[in-house]
């Protein structure tokens, strides 16, 4: 009997310490409260934030520029929820920002992580191999001190920790509050970055998606091979990688072999190199969303309408009507655990690089799987309109 009791107490020693063991293996070493901010490098920083404003519905929220000491620089800083996009643009022709423009033309250069600690966030991640963009560096006003560090990641972009614990500033220091009462367009429903999508070269999916991994201590929660994203004429591969508490989601699309040049190959000739090929803004209302941004002249891509003839045997019941879903040509994809709807705009800048997607789920945590090919075959009809679906 005693001899029982004690194998019990001793196998329940060791499960509890296998359960402890893998616990502490899954210990995120690198957690992150969010994404802190998008910087994008744009050629006019001052028209961009107009064009933010009006049309997607953002906030005026923080400026930097000669009035504020910065002398290679102008910053504008809007806001809507959680999201806050950085537009800057440089002051001299001979600027490490000016010759990003010259090079990949307006893109995003920065995606800024919300840490505890960037000073740590710096080290582990550098011990484990990633290179160096920026060493920790605090930065005070009379609203407290922020830490900055930075790493870099695929082509010319770089993450950056900031630590804002000990500041209760606007912005960050060096930018002043930027106050436009007579001119707040509506919000328009955008609520926080759902995920942001990475395009580099011809069999580089891997190498990010390990540096993902081993760097920053993501997971890989899903895959898709040529397969599953192709149409008669074009293919890509991608991977989709996640911190520890799925705050931040990162894809890694590389081209795959087609008859013709892939969307992923049209934006690393045109970005001139591996960038952020688009940035996924989640709403709670796609319908009301949609609707403000094309009353507000964005375009969208557009499927056919035949898409929507078999969309309720595809994704079964939805709350959404299906004509305005049509109307407005909102795509919807299901999987275990619900659906999402999204829709594509056409890219924000002349070269057919960085687009956004707006996203709304309901349940679902998938990517829509189930909308590739239409929405593929909808790039190809654009790629084909630019001459370089060739
Ligand atoms: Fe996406």
């Amino acid at each position: 009997m005693w001899n029982i009791i004690l194998n019990i107490v001793v196998d329940a020693t060791i499960i509890h310490i296998m359960i402890k063991s893998n616990q502490e293996q899954k210990v995120d070493f690198l957690p992150l409260l969010g994404t802190d901010y998008v910087e994008i490098y744009v050629s006019n920083a001052r028209q961009a934030a107009y064009f933010y404003k009006t049309a997607f519905g953002f906030q005026s929220l923080a400026f930097a520029g000669l009035e504020t000491g910065m002398k290679d620089r102008e910053s504008y800083v809007v806001v809507q929820d959680k999201i806050r996009i950085v537009l800057t643009s440089s002051l001299q022709s001979e600027s490490l920002i000016g010759d990003h423009v010259q090079k990949h033309g307006d893109g995003v250069k920065t995606v800024a992580f919300w840490v505890d600690d960037a000073t740590e966030a710096y080290h582990k991640t550098i011990e484990k191999g990633a290179v160096s963009y920026m060493e920790p560096k605090t930065e005070e006003d009379a609203h407290g001190s922020v830490v900055l560090s930075g790493i870099r990641t695929f082509g010319e972009t770089v993450h950056m920790f900031v630590e804002r614990k000990n500041y209760s500033g606007t912005f960050l220091p060096g930018f002043m509050p930027w106050v436009t009462p007579e001119f707040n367009p509506e919000p328009i429903g955008l609520k926080y970055i759902d995920h942001m999508v990475g395009n580099v070269g011809w069999g580089k999916m891997d190498q990010w998606v390990n540096f993902y991994a081993n760097v920053l201590g993501f997971s890989q929660i899903l895959s898709f091979d040529d397969k599953d994203i192709s149409t008669e004429f074009t293919a890509l591969m991608s991977k989709v990688m996640s911190n520890g508490n799925g705050r931040v989601k990162f894809p890694i699309n590389e081209p795959a072999k087609g008859k013709k040049k892939s969307q992923v190959e049209e934006y690393l000739d045109f970005y001139e190199g591996e960038g952020i090929q688009h940035v996924a803004l989640a709403t709670d209302d796609i319908v009301e969303t949609i609707h403000q941004l094309k009353t507000r002249g964005i375009e969208f891509l557009k499927v056919p309408d035949s898409y929507y003839d078999s969309l309720k045997d595809r994704v079964g019941d939805i709350d959404e009507s299906i004509p305005r879903l049509k109307e407005l040509g909102i795509l919807v994809d299901r999987d275990d655990e619900g659906y999402l709807l999204q829709l594509f705009t056409k890219p924000m800048q002349p070269r057919p690089t960085m687009f956004f997607e707006i996203i709304q789920r309901k349940g679902a945590t998938s990517f829509g799987k189930g909308n590739f090919k239409a929405l593929f075959e909808s790039i190809e009809k654009e790629q084909e309109l630019r001459g370089t679906l060739v």
